[in-house]
């Protein structure tokens, strides 16, 4: 038996890794991606060496993650339930995908992961695992230990000797989740949501108050819906996303504090950073609002909620979104051009668009002044006639009804 395991080098994962080792008796095989979270991910191969672990799999997935997960859904200009930008959601479905390439190179027959039995993740994990590899064994420590609490985590761990050094790892008040996207905040001080957070408890981005004093203007240029360009400079998606992360942040872009509804069940609060993706979102809609045809628009925009739902209940990997997907893709054929915002104070304020080979707007229709004949005002009469004829139609039954 072995077993490829998501492994951060933390507390927890490295926890999960021995007791793999002893509960299941099996060979573990470590996966440590560097997704963007801010962390060396170099240290993950010591850590795995001290449990004896022979097969170590260290990655750089940044630019995977940005150009085939994160891109692809800002297409959509995804939103889950109205607020929450999907951060640790669209990353899963790449650990989950890497995960199962690695355990048929390694000829493992099963992964592990230590996500709860409570949220998300466990279940995008899970989807991933079986959409991509269906016969996989799949062990989720969280469900099956009995180590229940923080305190037994602590004693399993002091007991076998792993490093006390780790715990710095869970030092923090919050259970966390980072990578070039978004970082999140959840449990322990948040868990009433009636309280406001910690100023502290912020890690990226400046408050309102501490932001610039000075505005900034950015230009972002965009070829079939992606951002190819920063300020005139080419940039790589990950490039893009982590220079966008910086000036969003220093302006105080991007925070959010929420109550969602988890796939499970519960209703639980979280806290999140998504400086560049919110920047992102604003400047996508903007470049659509020129390139995009009315009714594609409003289709997309009609689709998006669940678009966003099959992402955030861990179905990237299944038809719907696949097929979702290459409606979404074909739309952004004509999205090309670029986009003017001034960043100020958490604001995002778009001060310009345009698109030299697929706008669709046309100032010589739309012109206050005389428009010379491009558009003849009076078929608006029939137009409007026509479509109120079963409004009148209604209005005459209601008043024969009603005496
Ligand atoms: N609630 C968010 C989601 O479901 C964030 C989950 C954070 N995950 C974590 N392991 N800390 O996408
Ligand atoms: C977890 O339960 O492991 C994190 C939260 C979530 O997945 O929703």
């Amino acid at each position: 038996k072995k077993a490829v395991l998501a492994f951060s080098g933390g507390l927890d994962t490295s926890v999960i890794l021995k007791w793999l080792q002893d509960a299941y008796q099996c060979e573990v095989v470590t996966f440590t991606a560097d997704i963007g979270q801010g962390e060396e991910i170099e240290p993950a191969r010591a850590k795995a060496r001290q449990f004896g672990v022979k097969e170590i799999f260290i990655e750089d997935l940044r630019e995977t993650f940005v150009r085939d997960y994160v891109f692809p859904m800002f297409r959509a200009n995804t939103i889950y339930e109205g607020e929450y930008l999907l951060g640790t959601s669209i990353a899963r479905p790449l650990i989950a995908k890497r995960q199962i390439e690695i355990a048929r190179e390694t000829g493992a027959d099963a992964v592990s992961h230590g996500a709860t039995g409570k949220g998300n993740d466990q279940v995008r994990f899970e989807l991933g695992y079986y959409a991509l590899q269906p016969d996989i064994h799949v062990i989720a420590p969280w469900r099956e230990w009995d180590l229940t609490s923080r305190e037994k985590l602590l004693a399993y761990a002091e007991k076998q000797g792993i490093p006390i050094e780790m715990k710095h790892h869970t030092g923090s008040p919050y259970s966390m989740d980072a990578n070039l996207l978004h970082i999140s905040y959840e449990g322990r001080a948040l868990e009433d949501p009636a309280e406001a957070p910690e100023e502290s408890m912020w890690r990226w981005t400046k408050s309102i108050e501490t932001a610039a004093d000075i505005p900034e203007n950015i230009e972002l240029e965009y070829e079939r819906g992606d951002i190819v360009a920063l300020n005139g400079k080419r940039l790589s998606p990950a490039e893009t996303l982590a220079r966008l992360n910086q000036i969003g942040s220093r302006h105080g872009i991007g925070r959010l504090d929420l109550v969602e509804n988890r796939y499970v069940g519960m209703k639980s609060r979280g806290c999140y950073e998504t400086p560049g993706g919110t920047i992102m979102l604003r400047a996508h809609r903007a470049i659509e609002s020129i390139t995009l045809d009315r009714e594609v628009a409003h289709l997309k925009d009609d689709l998006m909620p669940r678009y966003a739902a099959l992402i955030y209940n861990g179905y990237w990997w299944s038809p719907e979104r696949k097929l979702l997907q290459t409606l979404i893709d074909e739309s952004q054929v004509s999205v090309n051009g670029w986009v003017r915002l001034k960043l100020f104070k958490g604001n995002i304020i778009v001060i310009g668009r345009d698109s030299k080979t697929d706008s669709l707007f046309d100032s010589d229709i739309a012109t206050f002044e005389d428009d010379e004949g491009a558009y003849n005002q009076a078929d608006a009469a029939g137009f409007i006639k026509l479509n109120a004829l079963r409004l009148r139609i209604a209005k005459k039954r209601l008043d024969r009804k009603s005496g």
